[in-house]
């Protein structure tokens, strides 16, 4: 039986040679929004890691967007020029493969610490600070500051800073974004009731509350090539009673759907940390991400979650729970994840010519059909 993990899934004009998707990894790594040699790095390493698509990490579409003082950018020329350097460098030696970016704004998380200096919220009197927006005027953790309450006319701006930021990667020749709905950013803060408690149209009903990533949705696929994919990240639940549900994600899935929204990646939780209750295990978050796929069979749905084991994706795969598996953490730890999920399953990845000696005895064919002759 070929490997369903490996089996070629086509969105839009974009075809992915396998389902193994790099999951957005902020690297809190850039200065003024831009992408450095670091990013050049990783960028390289997650580009020959064999996986079909490789999201690049978090990218803010505003300074006021950023999680964290080092958080990557797309909001002005220059975050697009350091953005090209590194994309340009990674295109060129790396086989050719998928490459998206996650679109993103911080909301009321903005302003933190990098994790590695604690994560906390920066207070506004000390330098590097900036003040935190979102739906409502509360705060991410209770004790800190709460954000400030959007206005009509932030919100709108928001919405055009996604388009703008769109094109930016329109400009760069990425294959495909991603919208970051989840883990508490701004997106989810307006579908959550914890976040969202507006009384204006973009809060209050669900349908007021999926207004406003709904509004960023149709800006980002009006400027975004009809032939590239757009996809969007959802917390599917909050872990919270009262909060965000599953049948919400559904609700909200099926509408994406009908706007030919091209996938849902399943995530959760994160709006509010001190009163989510998770149970952590392997692929937690794959049954979240089969009720959406029951629900919408249509769109194709990322799995993502501790998924660490080449046979426990293809079972997730190949019985339909998701369409895609997303890896993070797995793929730090072994860049080349997919190579050796490739061998496990008898299937192969597209790996550069520097390295096809390297093609173990008992996986000749790993790396395709590849000739080396030495003298
Ligand atoms: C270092 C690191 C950075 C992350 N940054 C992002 C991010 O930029 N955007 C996002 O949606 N999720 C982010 N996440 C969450 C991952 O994409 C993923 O959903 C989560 O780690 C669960 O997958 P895993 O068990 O394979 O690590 C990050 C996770 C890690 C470990």
């Amino acid at each position: 039986m070929p490997s369903a993990l490996f089996s070629s899934l086509k969105l839009r004009d974009l075809t992915l040679p396998n389902r193994i998707v790099v999951s957005p990894m902020c690297q809190y790594s850039s200065e003024d929004g831009n992408a450095n040699d670091w990013h050049l790095m990783h960028w390289g390493s997650m580009a020959l890691s064999g996986a079909g698509l490789f999201l690049v990490e978090a990218t803010a579409v505003s300074a006021e967007g950023r999680i964290t003082p080092g958080d990557l950018g797309l909001y002005s020329d220059a975050n697009e020029a350091a953005f090209k350097r590194c994309l340009d460098a990674v295109r060129k030696y790396a086989p050719p493969g998928a490459i998206g970016a996650q679109i993103a704004h911080a909301g009321r998380k903005a302003s933190s610490r990098e994790p590695w200096n604690g994560g906390a919220l920066i207070p506004l009197s000390e330098p590097g600070s900036w003040q935190p927006l979102g739906p409502s005027a509360l705060p991410h953790i209770p004790g800190e500051a709460p954000a400030q309450a959007l206005t009509e006319t932030q919100i709108l701006q928001i919405i055009e800073d996604f388009a703008a930021t769109a094109k930016r990667c329109e400009r760069l020749g990425l294959d495909a974004i991603e919208l970051h709905g989840a883990h508490g950013y701004l997106l989810h803060e307006f579908l959550s009731p914890i976040a969202n408690q507006r009384t204006d149209q973009w809060g209050g009903s669900l349908e007021n509350r999926m207004r406003f990533p709904l509004a960023v949705y149709d800006a980002v696929r009006k400027v975004w090539p009809k032939g590239k994919p757009l996809g969007m990240r959802v917390s599917t639940t909050d872990w919270v009673e009262g909060g965000w549900t599953v049948e919400e994600t559904i609700t909200f899935s099926k509408v994406l759907h009908q706007r030919g929204c091209d996938w849902i990646d399943c995530s959760s939780g994160g709006v509010d940390p001190a009163h989510q209750k998770i149970t952590l295990g392997p692929g937690y978050q794959v049954p979240n991400a089969e009720k959406v796929k029951q629900a919408v069979p249509d769109i194709p749905v990322i799995a993502v979650g501790l998924i660490t084991d080449p046979h426990q994706a293809e079972e997730i795969v190949a019985s339909g729970k998701s369409d895609m598996v997303a890896l993070a953490r797995g793929l730090l730890y072994n860049p080349r994840w997919p190579w050796h999920a490739a061998a496990a399953l008898g299937a192969s990845v597209t790996a550069p010519k520097q390295y096809w000696r390297c093609a173990p005895r008992e996986y000749p064919k790993v790396l395709g059909d590849v000739k080396v002759g030495q003298r």
